[in-house]
């Protein structure tokens, strides 16, 4: 695992969609596995910018997002089917069959397990995983105590997660208590995965994802055995990391990831 601190919570997006890009040119045709929440929104609002001004090609490209709700139809505004299209799908060149979330709306939730699965492996699997972190130290909807080796399955949201989101359903609707995601073996199998975090309410999970003992406990936590993957925090985020300075100086010796620091402001892009 390596950890980057940035500033703040825009130059860590910054790198994170920076790093989405190079992913996209580097090894079209690329399989990628996408994420919500509100952290993301920044980092979608990005690659819309690089694809409206920079001709960011998505064509080539398949995703498969980590989760969805149960009984939530793609149309309903709090769906993730429904997010993806208004944050990223609906304003670039994807081809709408290309892109994929678990059907929480299918009558039989343990074969849709199955055959979202048996998607992922029909695409050769996931290149890159994008991640975020819940409050629970969720990552998909995978709560405290998913197997290490889950797969993609219903899981019921604890209620620190159901505290967490629950705000986001407005007009009275009321937050699903069950939604279908990906395993934690799922996500273990992605190539190569970044999470991102961004603010102090991350601090402390983060900190036991990437520094405390490995436990079903803190699903995070199992990022730890992944053979690739970033963690890219702000300072806020990045808090209560015991090595950070340690983390610092071997990001600023790897071009690998250097490369891709954000050396200019971010333009804005609204959702229309
Ligand atoms: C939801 C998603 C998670 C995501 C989390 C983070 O719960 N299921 O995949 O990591 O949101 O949310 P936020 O970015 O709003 O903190």
């Amino acid at each position: 695992m390596q950890v980057v601190i940035q500033p703040n919570a825009q130059s860590a997006v910054a790198l994170v969609a920076n790093i989405i890009e190079g992913v996209l040119r580097d090894r079209p045709p690329t399989v990628l596995g996408l994420a919500t929440g509100s952290t993301m929104e920044a980092v979608y609002a990005q690659l819309r910018i690089f694809h409206r001004d920079q001709g960011l090609d998505f064509s080539a490209c398949r995703t498969f997002n980590l989760d969805e709700y149960v009984g939530l139809p793609a149309s309903h505004p709090n769906s993730y089917r429904f997010y993806m299209n208004h944050h990223l799908f609906n304003h670039v060149n994807i081809d709408l069959q290309n892109t994929h979330l678990p059907d929480g709306m299918a009558a039989d939730l343990d074969a849709e397990g199955q055959r979202y699965e048996r998607l992922i492996d029909n695409a050769g699997g996931i290149d890159f995983q994008l991640l975020g972190i819940g409050r629970s130290g969720h990552i998909g909807f995978n709560e405290p105590l998913s197997a290490f080796h889950s797969r993609t399955r219903v899981e019921w949201l604890t209620p620190a997660t159901l505290e967490q989101n629950a705000p986001l359903f407005k007009n009275g609707t009321a937050m699903p208590h069950q939604a279908m995601t990906m395993g934690v073996g799922t996500i273990l199998d992605s190539r190569r995965c970044l999470l991102l975090a961004t603010g102090a309410e991350k601090a402390d999970i983060l900190a036991r994802a990437v520094e405390g003992p490995l436990t079903a406990m803190v699903p995070a936590s199992a990022l730890q055995l992944h053979a690739n993957c970033i963690v890219v925090a702000d300072e806020a985020a990045a808090s209560h990391l015991q090595g950070r300075k340690d983390y610092q100086l071997a990001f600023q010796s790897d071009p690998k990831w250097t490369r891709f620091l954000p050396s200019a402001p971010m333009a804005s892009a609204a959702c229309g």
